[in-house]
Parts: structure tokens; sequence; C-alpha cells
């Protein structure tokens, strides 16, 4: 299997309730490596164009305002099928709905307030990835 990079968001229901590190304990322990990591808070026109794939969505001006209410940690991960393991480990969308020992079920509230997000191919984990780093900023 094949060495890849996906893009992983703690989101801000997460950062707000101090699950910063317990995430990043769920994501590590996997056997994913941090390429890049920054804390950051989204301004509208830069979380409007992350969701852009979205932006028919009856959910997408609600889930603009969540991931702009506060400070979000994006990151680079690197590891054997990467995108695939990374969205296993979220588990669903809606975290009723998520396998356990996911980190969603963990830590999920709702379907919007979900924690965390990953990519969901190659094709968007590279758009993704490059939507917040440079690629100065990634180890390695
Ligand atoms: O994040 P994931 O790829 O699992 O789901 P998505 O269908 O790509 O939706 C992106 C994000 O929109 C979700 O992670 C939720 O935060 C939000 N969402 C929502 O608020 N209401 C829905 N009915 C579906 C998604
Ligand atoms: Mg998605």
């Amino acid at each position: 299997m094949a060495i890849e990079k996906t893009f992983s968001i703690i989101k801000p229901d997460a950062v707000e309730r101090g699950l910063i590190a317990e995430i990043l304990k769920m994501i590590t322990d996997t056997g994913l490596k941090v390429k890049a990591m920054k804390l950051i808070h989204m301004d509208r026109p830069q979380a409007e164009g992350f969701y852009a794939v979205h932006k028919e969505r009856p959910f997408f001006n609600e889930l603009v305002e969540y991931m702009i209410s506060g400070p979000v940690v994006v990151s680079c991960l690197e590891g054997e099928n990467a995108i695939e393991k990374y969205r296993t480990l979220m588990g669903s969308t809606n975290p009723a709905d998520a396998a356990e020992g996911t980190i969603r079920a963990a830590y999920g509230i709702d379907i919007q307030n979900n924690s965390c997000h990953g990519s969901d191919g190659p094709d968007t984990a590279k758009i993704e990835v490059a939507y917040f780093f440079n690629d100065d900023e990634l180890v390695g």
C-alpha cells in the first residue's frame, strides 16, 4: 500500500472543549505521522472556499458559521493508506452512527459539531493540504 498524505481539521467544538491532545493521541496511535500543523481561526472567505463543494447544500451557511466560531487545528498527516485510515478513525459524519473507538463516537456532539474533518480522496487531500500549507511548511 502506498504512503499517502491527508488533511485533518480538529474542529471548533473539539478545540473549545480542550480535546486537541486527546484527538491527536488517537491520530498518532494509528501510526499516522504529523507532517505539518497549526492552530488557526478561519475567516468567512477561507471557510467558504474550503467547503465550496458543499455550497449548494442546505447546511452550507450553518457549516461556515460553525467553522469560523472558534479556532481549529489544521494538519497534514502521512502514512500507509492515510486517507482511508483517517476516515475510518473519524467514523461516520453523524456521531450517532459512528463506530465505537472512532473520534466522532468518542467526542462528536451532533452531525454538525462532529469534532473532525478528513479528506475523502487523493484529489481532495492534495487540494486541502495546499489550501492551508505551503510546501516548505511540511517537514521531511
Ligand atoms: O465530514 P464528512 O466528510 O464526514 O461529511 P460531509 O458530508 O463532507 O459534510 C461536511 C461537514 O458538514 C460535516 O463534517 C458536518 O460538520 C457538516 N454537515 C452538517 O452540518 N449537516 C449535514 N447534514 C451534513 C454535514
Ligand atoms: Mg467530506
